[in-house]
């Protein structure tokens, strides 16, 4: 069947732009780049393999062996930084989660592993937050107050978070990551690395983040002990505002990057927090955006590696200048 031949007088056609691979790629506004990534790790204490993650298929706990081979893996594909989370014993977890700032714990002992293996090649991030060492599972301290409840103590959290930034930065970690939603932490981590002689170290705050249920996998990740959920001092997913606030107090506090978390359900948020940031803005692809992908993938429902890579562009594209994803490795070699 013939095809009557256009004689539409369009005074704009934007499909020219888009009629081969390389029109699309010389006029591509956004790019990804490896050394966008920062790879979340898992190292926990007394196990003598790697082992996977059942609800994040392709993600291990790593040994010390395993996690500096994987490093290796993470540098040769041009990433450039990790970030680290330590799973110790469930017997060595405590009401305040002391093995958090140990310089023998198990966070502790593989930066300084990390450090001394590469130097400034590879940059070492930690995670400074209490809850894989806590054994009631909650990012801070817990007090009673006068009415008999629990709750999240603050103020009482705050100089236990000081202590751990120090230790990691003793231990070589070139930047440190709270992620614990407390009031006031920025500050009182500047200070404490400051004072212990530890200016160079950057920190990079946790500003948004969000009471989240895309956190599910992670909770099997570190093994955690949470009952309940952390909604009093995580944000509600129904507020933006307030991540505005979050990010001005924690600019002001002295935070290096600010980072937004989850990532593609909040990339409005990512969006309106990079308009306003004048440093670096991380967001951080979580276990449930990574699992749900790995999973319909498996069923054969959506091209996984495709659509990693398409969410992995909307989250630079929103306003993201580092990602955290679990993904990094294969998307910087996907990359080259
Ligand atoms: C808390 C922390 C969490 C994640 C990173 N840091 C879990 C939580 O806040 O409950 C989640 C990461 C992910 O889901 O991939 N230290």
């Amino acid at each position: 069947m013939m095809v009557a031949m256009s004689t539409y007088d369009l005074p704009r056609r934007p499909r020219r732009l888009r009629q081969n691979a390389a029109m699309r790629a010389l006029t591509a506004e956004t790019r990804l780049h490896p050394a966008d990534f920062i790879l979340p790790m898992f190292v926990a204490d007394g196990i003598e393999e790697k082992r996977e993650i059942t609800s994040m298929p392709g993600v291990y706990q790593h040994t010390t062996d395993s996690l500096k081979a994987l490093c290796h893996e993470a540098l040769e594909a041009g990433v450039k930084c990790i970030d680290l989370f330590g799973v110790p014993l469930d017997e060595d977890k405590d009401a305040t989660g002391s093995v958090a700032w140990d310089p023998e714990g198990v966070l502790n002992r593989n930066l300084r592993a990390l450090r001394e293996e590469f130097g400034n090649d590879l940059l070492i991030m930690a995670d400074t937050c209490l809850d894989e060492f806590t054994d009631h599972g909650h990012c801070g301290a817990l007090s009673t107050d006068r009415y008999g409840n629990q709750f999240v103590d603050n103020d009482a959290t705050l100089p236990l978070y000081a202590q751990m930034a120090v230790s990691q930065a003793e231990a070589g970690a070139h930047i440190v990551s709270p992620s614990g939603m407390m009031d006031g932490q920025i500050a009182v981590i500047r200070e404490a690395l400051d004072q212990a002689g530890h200016q160079d170290v950057a920190i990079m705050a946790y500003s948004a983040k969000y009471a989240s249920k895309f956190f599910g996998p992670f909770r099997d990740a570190v093994g955690s002990s949470l009952q309940g959920d952390r909604r009093t001092y995580q944000q509600d997913p129904a507020n933006i505002r307030e991540s505005l606030l979050e990010t001005e107090l924690d600019l002001d506090e002295g935070a290096d990057f600010v980072m937004v978390k989850p990532a593609l359900p909040y990339l409005d948020v990512l969006s309106q927090v990079a308009e306003i940031s004048p440093v670096p803005v991380a967001a951080y692809q979580v276990s449930g955006e990574y699992a749900m992908m790995v999973a319909a993938g498996r069923n054969g429902w959506i091209d996984f590696e495709e659509t990693m890579m398409e969410s992995l562009m909307s989250i630079k594209r929103a306003g993201a200048d580092q990602i955290l994803t679990y993904y990094a490795i294969e998307a910087a070699k996907e990359l080259k």
